[in-house]
Formats: C-alpha cells, structure tokens, sequence
C-alpha cells in the first residue's frame, strides 16, 4: 500500500507527498494497518522500514500529518526535497549518522515543531527557501497571491515593488526569481524575519535587487514610490487565535499572525503606506481573513482621502474570498 501511495504520488509529479487528507478511508485504514504490521520488531535498517517505524509512531502520537512528516523527514536526509526519493530509495541501508539523524529530526516532530521547521525548509512556489522558527513559514496559499501579482505586473510597466512584512522572504524572491527586470524593498518589524529574508535573497542570488528594511510598516521611510504594493500581513482575528493548530502557536512568532481585534490593525498600517507611495494606478495586493473584503470596500468608500479604491477580492483553494485588489486613484 505503502508503494502504491508513493508511486501515486510520483506519477502525479508531486514535488511533496499528497496529503493524506486526499485519500479514501479505506486507503487511509489500510496504509496504517500496513504500517502497524510491518513497523513492529525487527531492527530497522532501511529508509523503508524507518518510514513504516515513525509513521506509526508519529500515528500513535496523534502528530498531524504522520506520512508526510516522515516521508519528508526521510527525503531530507537523503538530501532531496522529492518524495520520489524515498521511494526510489527505499531499500537503501541508512548509515548511523543517517539513523540518528533522523530520530532527532523525528523526535523534534513529536513535540509538534512544524515539518517545515523540522527539515529547514519548504517549496515556495518555484523555489526552496530556508527557514527557522520563528519566522512564519509560508502558506500554500500565498502563492495564489503571488500569481495575482505576477499577471498584474505582467500587464503593464512595473519596475520596484513593496512588500510589508517579508517573513521569510518568500512574495518578493517568488517575484524576482520570475521577473529579473524587477526590483523589490521588503520590511519586517522582527530582526529575525529580516535577517532570513536576506539569507534566502543572498541563496538565490537575488541580493542585488532586494532591499531589506527592519521596521514596523507604519514607521517606514522610502526615497521612492511603487507601482505595486503586496503584503501577506497578520490578519488572524485575536479571538480566532486560540484555534489555531498547537504546532502553529508553539512554533511560529503569534505576532506573525494576530492582527489584533477586527484582524485589520497591520492591514489599516499598510493601507496609509499606500496612499503615499503607491504610483498613481499602481496597486495593493493584499492577503486577508474572509471577513475583511468586505470591512476593507466600506472603509476605503467612507474615506476617499486615502486615495485608493476597491477593486476587487479573489478567492482561495477552498473558494473563500482571501485576497483583495486595490488602485491607486
Ligand atoms: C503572516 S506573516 C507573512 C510572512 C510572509 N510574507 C509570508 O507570506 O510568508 C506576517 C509578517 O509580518 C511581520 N509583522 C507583523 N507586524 C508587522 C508590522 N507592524 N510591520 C512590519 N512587519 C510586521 C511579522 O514579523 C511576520 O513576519
């Protein structure tokens, strides 16, 4: 079963495995049977047979997302970040370093580090960037935004772009990895986001049309204007923070997240930055809570002095309104 879920995966060019989430129940009965069955006393020696021993045990241990957790933990270790990996290697003998290595990197995912955390890494759309807690680790989602960017600047003549509250870096290298025309002016309030950023800038060779600024949004002091602003800021709601995964508030900086009472305290910071530097006709792409399309049109109509008009909210994978467009007028 085991070999059938990899190949699936393989076949459908996943650079990560499917989550399990995608598959039947009755897969899902079956996988973990097989894995209880054969994960049981014998010495493990083989990538196979540590992915059968963590997956049940990370399983047992309610960690969330148990194969992929060890799938990657074991792509990581032989240095690939293709789920293919390990299954085209999954008769290979591990060494003892490999073996301790893994159990540290296994017993990290036990006390809920994120896997992203865990390997020191994840995919960002076309690329693969560093990251350590606690620098939020970029969302699947956010790519979406990225791509609503890419065919706004693709339209017409953009040449530097903003991006409040870099994070790791992950919308403004995404941009300039796809446009080398492109030039970008990133801030983050933590030092820590900050210096990732420059990390993944100077990995990808994208140092030379990257500035970094550590400031919070609303202290921000530019010599020029911009055809573009893009921002995934925080936005959860602070009453929605206590539902988010344990993993997630163990982890990760809360002040990448809480965006205070209405979720719109880092959002309304950004929009004030709009009126000044955005070009007149450039534009705000922004990612927000579903509640916020709606709350950012009727503030933006109530106070025409910001300059900036609604333009229009994009959806998300589940179908939920999580983007919002803006213009300059
Ligand atoms: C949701 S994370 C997004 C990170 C990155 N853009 C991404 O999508 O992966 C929000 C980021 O905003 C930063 N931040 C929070 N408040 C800020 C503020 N007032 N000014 C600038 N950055 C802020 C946090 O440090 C965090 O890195």
């Amino acid at each position: 079963m085991f070999r059938t879920l990899v190949r699936r995966c393989v076949q459908t060019q996943c650079k990560r495995l499917s989550k399990l989430s995608d598959l039947s129940h009755v897969e899902r009965r079956s996988l973990s049977a097989n894995a209880s069955t054969t994960g049981g006393n014998s010495k493990p020696e083989t990538v196979e047979d540590m992915l059968k021993l963590w997956f049940k045990r990370f399983s047992d241990a309610q960690v969330y997302e148990p194969l992929e957790s060890i799938a990657n933990i074991l792509a990581s270790t032989l240095n690939s970040n293709k789920i293919a990996t390990v299954y085209q290697e999954r008769d290979r003998k591990l060494s003892t370093v490999e073996m301790k290595n893994i159990i540290e990197m296994c017993k990290k995912r036990l006390q809920r580090m994120p896997i992203q955390y865990v390997i020191g890494q994840w995919d960002f759309r076309e690329l693969t960037l560093k990251l350590r807690p606690p620098v939020f680790i970029p969302r699947p989602e956010t790519e979406i935004l990225v791509e609503l960017a890419l065919n706004d600047i693709k339209s017409r003549d953009v040449t530097c772009i903003l991006e409040p509250c870099c994070g790791s870096g992950a919308i403004s290298l995404a941009l300039l990895n796809l446009l080398p025309g492109l030039k970008a002016v990133a801030c983050d309030k933590s030092s820590k986001a900050c210096e990732l950023t420059e990390e993944n800038a100077s990995d990808l060779k994208l140092s030379g049309r990257l500035e970094v600024q550590q400031c919070a949004i609303g202290d921000i002091e530019l010599k020029n204007k911009f055809d573009l602003i893009i921002s995934n800021p925080p936005y959860v709601l602070s009453k929605d923070m206590m539902d988010l995964q344990a993993e997630i508030l163990l982890f990760e900086d809360l002040e990448a997240l809480d965006g205070g009472l209405d979720g719109l305290d880092v959002v309304r910071d950004i929009l004030g930055v709009a009126t000044t530097y955005l070009n007149r006709s450039g534009k705000l792409f922004l990612e927000v809570d579903p509640s916020h399309p709606e709350l950012i049109a009727n503030l933006l109509t109530g106070s025409p002095s910001l300059g900036l008009k609604f333009e229009r909210s994009h959806k998300d994978f589940n179908g939920v309104a999580r983007f919002v467009e803006i213009i300059k007028t």
